[in-house]
């Protein structure tokens, strides 16, 4: 979709026109007597029987028969004035964009223009609304292909810094758009070659330096929790290392992204009802493809590392077991005690590995890791655990501007206990499986990072979503590129 800037008088457009309305502005809009514009008149004579009040959610689409330009004048409601946040402009802006395209108009015009918002701010959050309200994963509809709107006319009231604000905005929508469109995939398209293959795509079209390990040179340096984990599968693991660089010779932040293509939980197989979104597994490797996407586009003044250990956890004749011992990485032995808990294996190992080798001043992981995270946030609210303090600080708050939220759980030391095996030195499983699982399942994966800061966000919740919500659409929700992002240019 295509958004361009205009200071055109809304009188003067031939497209409908979306106009933004708190409850406040509706009543004043009703007592006032003279000095309306012809918008506010026709606005004012349709709304005095009182159908439309300006409440949150509210759209009312009101023909102008030949009055002004404009066919058709949208009334959003926005609610009232003391709660108005970015949010609510994010959810009303995906609502009228959904509108937009019901009654099949390709174009519209919205006006941005929100008291006590900053303009800027609002434009961002206008342009989120549109850009990510209007996704639709419809690749696989033969039938009932609604065309997405082409085209939103944002009118301003100047255009100077606009421009800028508009494309930001685009690339960062456009990289969420491009993980959810990766996360909703078949999970026999987007096999581990094929994330191999997008983050080859990324990184030549970006200019990022990639390395990709293949089952061979993994074998040869002992990533063997990896290996065990693709073992049932006919595509082979990967770990795959993109760099960016944009701060010179600045340290560099790592992104690690679970990417498990397919997770039927292997011989602990999973029942009917868990195994059936499990395609989005890989949810954390595609956040990872996503942001350095969007990072490089935004030439963001940051050194990246972006790691993705990638494999299919299914049974076959040669699938790991449980009661297995494997050697890690990191030299530590690891007991399987659940087939299951395959992500934070081969998160284990990709930890391990990049700070043995890529040395990053800190280590962030995004990873659809435990059930349990969906039960304790439902799918709200991403759960942050991990040892860099200051990163949860500037997480929560990032968290809190783009609506990805976060919450940190406490990683104390009786977790840790609950990690450990009578046979090898770690088990996959907690000794108090189930209770607090998700932090079990984060104890275990701070046994392989040593000295760097480290935050791991577990996005089982956010990633995908049992129902459409506004701007976020029902499955892959590409949770976490705009909180990683606005995390970055605050960092
Ligand atoms: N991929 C799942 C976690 C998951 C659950 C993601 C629901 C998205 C939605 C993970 O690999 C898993 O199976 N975790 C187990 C761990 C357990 C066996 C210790 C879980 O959470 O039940
Ligand atoms: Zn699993
Ligand atoms: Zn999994």
């Amino acid at each position: 979709m295509y958004l361009l800037p205009s200071t055109e008088r809304p009188e003067k457009l031939d497209v409908s026109i979306v106009i933004p309305y708190t409850e406040e502005q509706i009543k004043n809009l009703l007592s006032k007597k003279k000095d309306k514009t012809s918008v506010e008149d026709i606005i004012a004579s349709v709304i005095s029987d009182g159908d439309f009040k300006g409440e949150k959610d509210q759209l009312l689409v009101v023909h102008t028969h030949g009055r002004i330009k404009p066919k058709h004048l949208v009334l959003l409601g926005i609610g009232k004035q003391e709660e108005l946040t970015l949010e609510v402009v994010r959810k009303g802006c995906a609502l009228a964009v959904q509108k937009a395209k019901a009654m099949k108009w390709e174009r519209f015009a919205i006006i941005t223009h929100f008291e006590k918002i900053k303009e800027q701010e609002a434009l961002h959050a206008v342009a989120e609304g549109l850009l990510l309200g209007n996704y639709k994963f419809s690749k696989y509809k033969t039938e009932d292909k609604t065309k997405a709107v082409r085209e939103v006319i944002i009118l301003v009231k100047k255009i100077d810094y606009v421009k800028d604000i508009l494309a930001e905005t685009q690339i960062i929508c456009e990289a969420t758009n491009f993980v959810r469109d990766m996360q909703n995939e078949n999970a026999y398209v987007m096999t581990t070659l094929m994330i191999e293959k997008i983050a080859r795509d990324v990184a030549k079209e970006h200019k990022l330096k990639i390395t990709v390990l293949d089952e061979k040179q993994l074998k040869k340096i002992g990533m063997n929790l990896l290996l065990a984990v693709g073992k049932g599968s006919r595509t082979p693991p990967r770990l795959i290392i993109l760099e960016y660089k944009g701060a010179g010779t600045e340290e560099a932040t790592a992104i690690i992204g679970k990417g498990i293509t397919f997770d039927s939980g292997g011989l602990n197989l999973k029942p009917t009802t868990k195994i059936e979104t499990m395609r989005s597994d890989m949810s954390g490797a595609a956040v990872v493809l996503g942001t350095l996407q969007a990072a490089a586009q935004l030439k963001l003044r940051k050194n990246l590392i972006g790691v993705i250990p990638t494999a299919e956890n299914i049974i076959g004749s040669g699938a790991y077991k449980p009661g297995d011992v494997y050697m890690s990485y990191a030299g530590k032995s690891v007991e399987i005690g659940n087939t299951d808990a395959e992500g934070r294996l081969i998160l284990a190992d990709a930890l391990a590995y990049t700070e043995k080798n890529l040395k990053p001043a800190r280590i962030i992981d995004f990873a659809t890791l435990t059930g349990a995270i969906l039960i304790t946030f439902g799918e709200y609210v991403a759960g942050i655990m991990g040892t860099d303090k200051e990163t949860a600080k500037k997480m929560y708050d990032a968290g809190l501007k783009t609506y990805e939220r976060v919450w940190e759980l406490p990683l104390y030391e009786e977790y840790m206990e609950e990690v450990k095996s009578d046979i090898a030195d770690l088990n996959n499983i907690g000794t108090g499986y189930p209770n607090a699982s998700s932090i079990s399942a984060a104890a275990f994966l701070s046994k392989f990072v040593q000295k760097t800061p480290w935050m791991h966000i577990d996005i089982a919740g956010t990633a995908w979503y049992s129902k459409s919500r506004y701007y976020m659409p029902k499955g892959g929700t590409g949770y976490g590129v705009r909180l990683m992002i606005e995390y970055l240019k605050n960092s």
